[in-house]
């Protein structure tokens, strides 16, 4: 299995909450590496990018005006199966039923509002690994 790269964001919560360093830590205590770090406040036009498989449904709206709320924290990270592996320690998308021991189960939850906020977004294929640190790395 040969090294792989992937984008990992820190969403807007997750950095108003103070948890950045938590994050990074996760990343880091699993193994990977950091090759990358940006903090900024995304633009529409970037999450327009970024999200454009999204396009159209409930929670799109909701989605662009919660990440361009305040700055987030930009990583690209390195290692064999990074992708899957990032995604595992992530946890499942709603942090009410996120396993216990992943990031969003441990430390999100559901605030009752149109999008979820859980703490961090992680490329989910090779694909769009590639097509998102062009977009966040370039
Ligand atoms: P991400 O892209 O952020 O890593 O998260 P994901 O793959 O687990 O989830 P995805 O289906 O790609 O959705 C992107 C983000 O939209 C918000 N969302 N809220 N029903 C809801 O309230 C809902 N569904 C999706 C979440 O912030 C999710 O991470
Ligand atoms: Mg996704």
């Amino acid at each position: 299995m040969s090294t792989e790269q992937t984008l990992i964001l820190v969403k807007p919560d997750g950095v108003a909450r103070g948890l950045s360093g938590e994050i990074l830590r996760r990343i880091e205590a699993k193994g990977y590496r950091v090759t990358g770090l940006r903090m900024l406040t995304p633009t529409r036009e970037l999450l327009a990018a970024h999200y454009e498989e999204h396009e159209g449904k409930p929670f799109y709206e909701p989605l662009i005006e919660f990440m361009s709320s305040g700055p987030v924290v930009a990583v690209r990270a390195e290692g064999e199966r990074v992708i899957e592996g990032f995604r595992s320690i992530a946890g499942a998308t709603d942090p009410t039923v996120a396993a216990p021991g992943t990031i969003r189960g441990d430390l999100g939850r559901d605030w009752g509002l149109a999008v979820q906020q859980n703490l961090v977004h992680g490329s989910d294929s090779t694909l769009s690994a590639e097509r998102e640190l062009g977009l966040w790395f370039s």
